[in-house]
């Protein structure tokens, strides 16, 4: 039976490309794609980070049942995936009714099915199996056409962070073979893609027998039609030297570095089990921006950790005077059920996590202004992704990830222009397009 679905993302970046295969999944079932309002299976594909994220699950399914009943329409079947599900099973059917099916991160694949049984009778579906045979074996190929697109290179997580729950809702580290890497990269090429950003809860934790995360960006880079490559999240301690050597070798590289560190205290590396120190992290820094000099480093940061006093703060700002980032994502410390932080001793109050975050964050915009108006008067090469929001503008996007808006009239997603950089916010900069360069293996 054919229906009309839609899938919501509320998590990263992995969970928006599970996102997209479950809907590649859908429409290879027969399926078709259609807004949330006209649509008879909703999938919500969740995030569990952190207490809010979580929480808006909840809102969310209450939110479809009360339209459908204000638009006197039957209530359409609601599938949570993702990391709640993983995390709280069955456990969401109780608390939403409304929801018909739970499927946790590593069983996706199985949705069609799933929903096949569902539309049989059989009601209480929960598959929170993290199966030997990876999805990625099961699931169809590419078909999704974007100019930028996701590829999952690794899943999971082995480090234990004590206030993180995705080793527990993503279960162990996994590399996905070479060749599949491969031919997908190359699927998403044939789809139009001209820049790719490998993922990974770890990314650069990839191993595939000798080789490591830095050799597989030397052979994605190989793929015929990839313009542009980047990669997101890295671990200070999976770091390589042929990784970091890939910064200066590989053309295709994007300067562009997110290297998350949480805390600049030494005394909270250690009671996050970060399992490494200011120094090491700083010292990596250096190792990358010789590489490449004009390297944009971005974080993420956490504060109000258990424990966390002021001095320990003072610590994260002076870390991030030094580093001078480019972006940054920071966040009130939240303590997750089951994770070994949680119930720790020396938790913080709200407010002391909210003035933090106040002061943290003030830090971290002005840098990222700083950062973009060193850009002002650069000529770069610049990928049109869409549409602006006025007429004839552009969004393109800077080898150093900013949103530049651009003018022109023959422009069309997935060109390639050389930009001047005319002004400079902090969330976007104005360009001039110069010219536009196809490159010849076009
Ligand atoms: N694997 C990546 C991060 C994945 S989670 C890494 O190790 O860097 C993304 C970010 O969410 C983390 O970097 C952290 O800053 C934040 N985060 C994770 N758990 C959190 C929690 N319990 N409270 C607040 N922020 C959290
Ligand atoms: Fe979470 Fe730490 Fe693993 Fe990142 S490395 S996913 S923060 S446990
Ligand atoms: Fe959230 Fe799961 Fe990603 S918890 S951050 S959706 S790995």
């Amino acid at each position: 039976m054919t229906r009309r679905f839609a899938v919501r993302s509320f998590g990263c970046q992995m969970n928006v490309y599970d996102s997209e295969r479950m809907a590649e999944a859908l429409l290879d079932d027969g399926h078709i794609a259609a807004d949330e309002g006209e649509a008879d299976i909703i999938v919500l594909n969740t995030c569990h980070i952190r207490g809010k994220a979580a929480e808006k699950l909840y809102s969310e399914v209450g939110r479809i049942v009360a339209r459908a009943d204000r638009a006197g329409q039957p209530r359409p079947t609601i599938a949570v995936t993702g990391c709640v599900a993983q995390a709280e099973g069955a456990e969401v059917m109780r608390r939403a009714p409304a929801v018909d099916l739970v499927v946790g991160p590593q069983a996706y694949h199985r949705l069609p099915e799933l929903l096949r049984r569902q539309a049989g009778g059989e009601r209480g579906l929960v598959d929170l199996d993290m199966p030997a045979v990876s999805k990625f074996e099961r699931l169809p190929a590419r078909t999704v056409q974007r100019v930028s697109a996701f590829l999952t290179v690794q899943e999971g997580c082995d480090k234990f962070c004590a206030f993180c729950v995705v080793p527990y809702t993503r279960g162990a580290e996994v590399s996905r073979p070479l060749g599949a890497i491969l031919d997908e990269a190359r699927a998403l090429v044939d789809g139009g893609a001209r820049e790719i950003t490998l993922l990974g809860q770890n990314v650069n934790a990839w191993r595939h027998g000798r080789a490591d995360f830095g050799d597989l960006l030397a052979a994605v880079a190989a793929v015929p039609g990839i313009l542009r490559l980047r990669y997101t999240t890295s671990h200070p301690r999976d770091v390589t030297e042929t990784m970091i050597r890939a910064h200066a070798e590989i053309p295709q590289l994007m300067p562009y570095l997110h290297l998350p560190v949480q805390s600049g205290s030494d005394r909270i590396l250690e009671a996050m089990n970060r399992r490494h120190t200011v120094h090491d992290y700083l010292e990596l820094v250096e190792r990358f921006r010789a590489s490449r000099p004009d390297l944009a480093i971005t974080s993420d940061f956490i504060v109000g950790f258990p424990g966390e006093t002021d001095a320990d703060f003072e610590a994260t700002l002076e870390l991030v005077q030094q580093v001078g980032y480019a972006q940054a994502y920071s966040f009130k410390y939240s303590p997750r059920l089951g994770t070994p932080a949680a119930d720790r001793d020396g938790q913080l109050t709200e407010g002391v996590k909210t003035e933090r975050l106040a002061r943290l964050q003030a830090l971290l915009a002005a840098q990222a202004l700083a950062f973009n108006k060193s850009h002002v008067g650069r000529v770069c090469e610049g990928l049109i992704e869409r549409r602006g929001r006025h007429a004839g503008q552009w969004i393109a996007k800077s080898p150093w990830l900013q949103s530049v808006v651009v003018s022109g009239d023959r422009l069309a997603p997935g060109d390639l222009v050389s930009l001047r950089l005319v002004s400079a916010g902090p969330n976007s900069l104005e360009g001039q397009v110069l010219s536009r360069n196809l490159p010849a293996s076009w």
